[in-house]
């Protein structure tokens, strides 16, 4: 991070982790081992983020769509996320990660959804990065559900439909408290977001990298954060530089 100073450094960082079946087609391995894999890119992803002093990283780790993949490997994914939880949440509670969980919650089995709500519990006070974990995901989904319970509040004569602004919606969605992310960077060079964050990227800058999820390194990492530092962000006004004098 040394060429780094700290104004450049994005407060959030959201990552569409993308590239796993591909890393393990190219070595000839079932496409779990790629997800494997990829819990180790998890792994370090987060502590480069947490040194670099990213204030929140947004992980998609399985999305809405996903359902459709073949059972073993819906299987396997929900698999590696309990695992994830279970083996890793005591060392990210020690390292004082917070973590939060974004996605629908209604439809998950009933073994996952005591491990996240656990997983959030034991790290609510902490303090240091926030590890936004998009689980069973999809952002129609979280927008939709979002517009259902303004709906209704709205039909019970709790809110005007003129109380509906965009600060309410913000505070209606899954990432409610959470800023929105500067950089959203997807990896294995494909282009496009996916239906993630969709409300909330809408001034992000984005970054799509070669790199394939499990290579994803924290030389790749940095580099990102490097880009991101040169890009000059204007939110539909005036250039207002990330770049600071001397970096
Ligand atoms: C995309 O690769 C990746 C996923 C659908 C899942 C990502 C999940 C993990 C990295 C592991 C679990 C996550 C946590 C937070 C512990 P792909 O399978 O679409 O790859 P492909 O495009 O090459 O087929």
């Amino acid at each position: 991070m040394q060429n780094l100073l700290p104004i450049t450094v994005p407060e959030h960082v959201a990552i569409i982790m993308d590239g796993n079946g591909r890393w393990a087609n190219a070595r000839g391995l079932p496409r779990t081992m790629g997800h494997r894999k990829g819990v180790e890119a998890v792994r370090d992803a987060v502590k480069t983020a947490a040194e670099a002093g990213v204030r929140y990283l947004t992980l998609f780790a399985f999305s809405s769509e996903n359902w459709n993949r073949p059972q073993a490997e819906v299987t396997d994914l929900m698999g590696l996320l309990k695992a994830f939880i279970r083996r890793d949440l005591a060392d990210l509670h020690r390292e004082n990660v917070r973590i939060r969980i974004i996605g629908e919650r209604s439809n998950l089995r009933g073994d996952i959804l005591p491990l996240l709500i656990e997983a959030e519990e034991t790290t609510s006070g902490n303090t240091g990065i926030t590890l936004v974990i998009a689980f069973n995901y999809g952002a129609r989904d979280e927008l939709t559900r979002a517009m259902r319970r303004l709906a209704t509040e709205v039909a019970q004569g709790r809110l005007a439909p003129e109380d509906i602004t965009p600060e309410r919606i913000a505070a209606s969605l899954d990432t409610a408290g959470i800023p929105d992310p500067d950089l959203i960077l997807r990896t294995s060079g494909e282009e496009r977001l996916s239906n993630f964050l969709l409300w909330q990227g809408a001034y992000s800058e984005l970054l799509f990298v070669p790199e394939l999820w499990p290579d994803f390194t924290r030389e790749t990492f940095l580099s990102a954060l490097e880009k991101f530092a040169c890009r000059e962000r204007r939110f539909g006004g005036l250039a207002q530089p990330t770049l600071a004098v001397g970096s």
